[in-house]
Order: structure tokens, then sequence, then C-alpha cells
């Protein structure tokens, strides 16, 4: 098959990218390098520098393709709140150009939503009913696409599928910005013997998913939506179990074999407290279940970043 995978040069796509050339397909990244680099395109695939949130440029990237994987976005939730405006030309406009782009040919659809549509709303761990009360710019759009992506569905046919990503980690996570997510910062930081930052108390929960799992889970999405097996229109990718932002630190800081120095700051708006997701859809919809312990992935993951510093 022939797939257009739009973040492709970014964290979860390039390794999306990865496996579905070792799974013999054929791969185009649509990508502006706007945080994602060159180096993590995957040798093989085809690459359109290129906004997604630009509809020629989109429809021109899926020409001749079989399916395509959305993963480009602006995934910081505060550098959504910084440019409200922005984030929302790319995290919406560029969900609903690839809609649009999709439409005449039914091309199938996976792309990435997230935990963020939750909110602070939904009880732990929330399942795919639960409500969906957004707390923040950025999951409101993610959740915008699901609705659009609902539309697409319904009023033209277009199979789609949004993956409520948790938090996902592993290799090749940017920890350098100001915007990485938090183990990705950890890791760096605490590599160099820095100081980490704690934006509240750190007794925030997440739900961490390793990027091999998240990547199995695309696929098999995309494999169901060509197949026109059933399947809902949004499934949780997650494990069902949390850990603090603080036990993180804690159980980082050896691995990374490092002291432990905490500069605690305020937490940051539309930072959600409890985030924790239910993989039962996960598991009877796509046969999937997001295996990988913490504590393997993380030794993967600061195994890795120590090989590439
Ligand atoms: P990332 O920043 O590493 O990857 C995003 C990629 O999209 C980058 O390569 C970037 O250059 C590209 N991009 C950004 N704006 C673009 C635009 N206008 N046109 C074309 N390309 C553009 O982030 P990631 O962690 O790999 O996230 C991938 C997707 O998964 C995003 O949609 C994100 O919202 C979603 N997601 C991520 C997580 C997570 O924990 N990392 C969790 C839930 C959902
Ligand atoms: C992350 C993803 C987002 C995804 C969501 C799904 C990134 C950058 N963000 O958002 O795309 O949709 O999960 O749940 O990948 N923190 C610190 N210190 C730091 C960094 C973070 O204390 O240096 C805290 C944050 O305040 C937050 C938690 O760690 O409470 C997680 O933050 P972060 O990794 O940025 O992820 P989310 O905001 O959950």
């Amino acid at each position: 098959m022939r797939y257009l995978v739009t973040g492709g040069c970014g964290f979860i796509g390039s390794h999306l990218a990865d496996a579905l050339i070792a799974a013999g397909h054929a791969v185009r990244v649509l990508d502006d390098l706007s945080t994602g680099r060159l180096e993590n395109l995957a040798p093989g695939a085809e690459f359109i520098r290129g906004s997604v949130a630009d509809a020629g440029t989109v429809r021109a990237a899926l020409d001749g393709a079989d399916g395509c994987f959305h993963l480009a976005a602006i995934a910081s939730v505060v550098r959504c709140e910084e440019d409200w405006g922005g984030a929302h030309a790319t995290n919406l406009g560029g969900a609903i150009a690839v809609l649009q782009a999709a439409r005449q040919r039914r091309l199938p659809v996976v792309y990435a939503s997230s935990a963020a549509v939750y909110g602070n709303a939904a009880p732990v761990p929330a399942s795919e009913s639960s409500p969906a009360v957004p707390i923040s710019a950025y999951g409101a759009d993610k959740l915008g696409c699901e609705h659009h992506a609902a539309v697409g569905t319904a009023s033209f046919g277009i199979p789609t599928l949004g993956l409520r990503l948790f938090n996902v980690y592993g290799p090749r996570q940017d920890g350098a910005s100001p915007y990485s997510g938090v183990i990705s910062a950890f890791c760096a930081r605490l590599s160099r013997g820095a100081p980490i930052t704690i934006w509240g108390d750190g007794r925030q929960t997440r739900d961490f998913v390793y990027v091999r799992d998240v990547v199995a889970a695309m696929q098999a999405g995309m494999a169901r939506l060509t197949a026109a097996a059933g399947l809902p229109r949004v499934i949780n990718v997650c494990t069902g179990r949390t850990v603090s932002v603080l036990d993180l630190a804690r159980t980082l800081a050896p691995l990374c074999g490092a002291r432990l120095v905490i500069d605690y700051r305020p937490a940051r708006t539309g930072d959600i407290a409890a985030s924790c997701g239910d993989p039962a859809l996960l598991r009877s919809a796509l046969d999937l279940v997001a295996e990988t312990p913490l504590a393997e992935g993380l030794r993967h993951t600061v195994a890795r970043a120590s090989l590439a510093a």
C-alpha cells in the first residue's frame, strides 16, 4: 500500500513511517519541519516539505495514496495556549484539509487525537463514552478534529479512526525545547546534571504509553479501516495505569545516573490533574494491549538518548 504520513519527521510519525516501510509499504511524508527533523525521515520515504494547513499541498501529497495517517500538529498544550490562532490553523485546519483531500476517493484516514479531549470532567479511567470537556485550546481543537472526522464519515463516506493517544514517550522525542514532553524534558536535563522543573506540586498523573504500542495501534486501525471492518470512531490508546510527575522524576533520576534537584513552578494553565485511560476498547476493537511496561520503556528511552548524545 502507499500511505501519506503527515508529521512523519516528528517523534511518533517517524516511528510509524519506519514501521510501515519495514512492513513493505511505500511512504510519503508531509512535514513543515517546524518541530520535526529531516534526520528522522524514514530511509526510503518520499518527502514533501509543506504545511498540512495548505489544502493544495495536502491534495498533492495524497495523490496516488491508498490512505493517510494524519499526525502533523502542534503537540504542545502550552504552545497552543501561546499561539491560539496559529495552533488552531494547524491542528484543526490541517485535519479539515486532510479530510477534504480524502473525500473524493474516500481514502481511509487514521488520525492522532488526544487524551486532552477529556479535560478534567471524565472519571478515571476515562472511557470513550465519558464526557469530553477540554480545558485547553489544544484539547478543543483535537475534539474539533473528531467532530469533523465524524462528519466526514457520516456525510461523505470517508473511513476515519481517531486514536485518543495518552502521553506517548520513547526514543527521538525532542527533549531540548521548552515545549518538550515531560519524559524527554526530564531525561535531557537529568543527563546533563541540570535541575528539572515541575509545574505545580508534581502530584498530577499521566498514563504513559510507549511509542511502539502507539504505532501498532495506528497500523491495526488502518488495516481494519481498509478492510471496511466495523470500528468505533475513536479509541483510547493507553495503558490504564498512571504515575505522578513527581514519581516519574524519582524513577528517571537513577536511570540517568543523576541526583534529583527540582525547581517547582506554578501549575500551567490547561494542565489536566489526573489523566488515565480505559484500554478496554483498544483490546476489543483492535485486539491490542499497550503492553510495554513503563520501567522497560524508560530504560530503552534513556539508553537511546545517551547513545544519541
Ligand atoms: P512532534 O512535534 O514530534 O511531531 C509533529 C510533527 O508535525 C513534526 O514533525 C512537525 O514538524 C510537524 N508539523 C507541525 N505543524 C505542521 C504543519 N503545519 N504542516 C506540516 N507538518 C507540521 O509531536 P508528536 O509527539 O510526534 O505528535 C504527533 C501527533 O500525535 C500530534 O498530532 C500530537 O498532537 C499527537 N499526540 C501526541 C501525544 C504525545 O504524547 N506525544 C499524545 C497525544 C496526541
Ligand atoms: C501531552 C502531549 C500532548 C498530548 C497529551 C495527551 C507533548 C508535548 N504533549 O500533553 O501532545 O496530546 O500528552 O495526554 O507531547 N511537566 C513538568 N515539567 C516539565 C514538563 C512537563 O512538570 O518539564 C508536567 C506538565 O505540567 C504536565 C505533565 O508534566 O502536568 C505532562 O506534561 P507534558 O509532557 O507537556 O504533556 P501533556 O500536557 O500531558
